[in-house]
């Protein structure tokens, strides 16, 4: 571990810090989930005739609701598959080291997090979670459960069996995967949007992990963060504005490498006891 990263960490845990760890797609590619934007990720790759942009939007979904389903069901099938790795593992170790003066934001919908076992308390996905869904019409039934069903090819038209439990069992409407669409907005009800904004605006100390800054809160956290005066450190083999942000920072530090190779190793200096 660099020096300056060393140094960094020895101040930051010697006054109890409150930590936010931010995550996007980065943090899930080592369990063999696509970024959305490296070279093989999900929104260069499209699916068969539209782009995601197109596709991940309320729009889509009203005048195509069994097309939406079966690009998100191709996909969620990707994140069953996968496993949580050394580094999600590290962010349930850091919570149950910080407990209370741990927050985590992650823009990731593939449940690793939760399955790795960090805390539905302490965790706010605030682009939501591909293993829920919400009734479209919005009829009060909550987030639910997605109903199981098999992963359909890409070209495969969904079963009417299919159609039939992707159906709000109150009212009859589409259910919708709980996730936050291109033409939708951040809330707290969904998505803990001010739970994360709040938790930003107290952080001595903002872990951001495998993101590219391309999105409106994560880069809100980020700014705010360095107005605050938290120290900020970036994980992420590429260049990205979260980088620039730590190296605006008063106590910053750009890790240019992995989430496994590094947020295992942060997290144990983190974890020292101070003297
Ligand atoms: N460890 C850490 N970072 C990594 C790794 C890795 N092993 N591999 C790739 N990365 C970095 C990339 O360098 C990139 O900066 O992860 C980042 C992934 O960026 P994106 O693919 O843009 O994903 P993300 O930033 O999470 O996208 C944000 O955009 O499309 C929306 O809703 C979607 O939640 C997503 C949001």
């Amino acid at each position: 571990m660099h020096l300056e990263l060393l140094h960094l960490l020895e101040r930051v845990r010697s006054r109890n810090p409150r930590v936010v760890v931010l995550t996007g797609a980065g943090i899930s590619a080592e369990s063999g989930i696509p970024t959305f934007r490296g070279s093989d990720g999900y929104w260069v790759v499209g699916s068969r005739n539209y782009m995601p942009e197109e596709m991940a939007t309320r729009r889509m979904f009203a005048s195509d609701p069994e097309e939406v389903w079966r690009w998100y069901l191709y996909r969620f099938g990707a994140c069953r598959h996968a496993e949580p790795n050394l580094a999600h593992r590290a962010l349930v170790d850091l919570e149950a080291t910080l407990g209370d003066r741990f927050t985590l934001v992650t823009q990731n919908i593939d449940g690793l997090h939760r399955r790795a076992g960090s805390s539905v308390e302490r965790t706010h996905c605030i682009h939501g979670d591909a293993a829920y869904v919400r009734c479209a019409n919005d009829c009060g039934i909550g987030v639910q459960p997605l109903p199981s069903i098999n992963t359909p090819k890409i070209d495969a038209e969904l079963s009417p069996e299919t159609c039939e439990r992707l159906k709000c069992h109150n009212c009859g409407a589409w259910l919708r995967p709980h996730v936050l669409w291109f033409d939708e907005y951040y809330d707290e009800e969904n998505y803990r949007a001010d739970s994360a904004i709040r938790a930003a605006a107290r952080a001595d100390l903002l872990i951001v992990v495998g993101t590219s800054g391309a999105t409106n809160l994560p880069m809100q956290i980020g700014t705010l963060c360095l107005r605050q005066g938290a120290a900020i450190i970036d994980v992420n083999p590429e260049a990205n504005p979260f980088a620039v942000i730590a190296d605006r920072a008063e106590r910053g530090c750009i890790v240019r490498g992995s989430a496994c190779e590094n947020l295992p190793e942060i997290v144990k200096h983190l974890a020292i006891k101070p003297e």
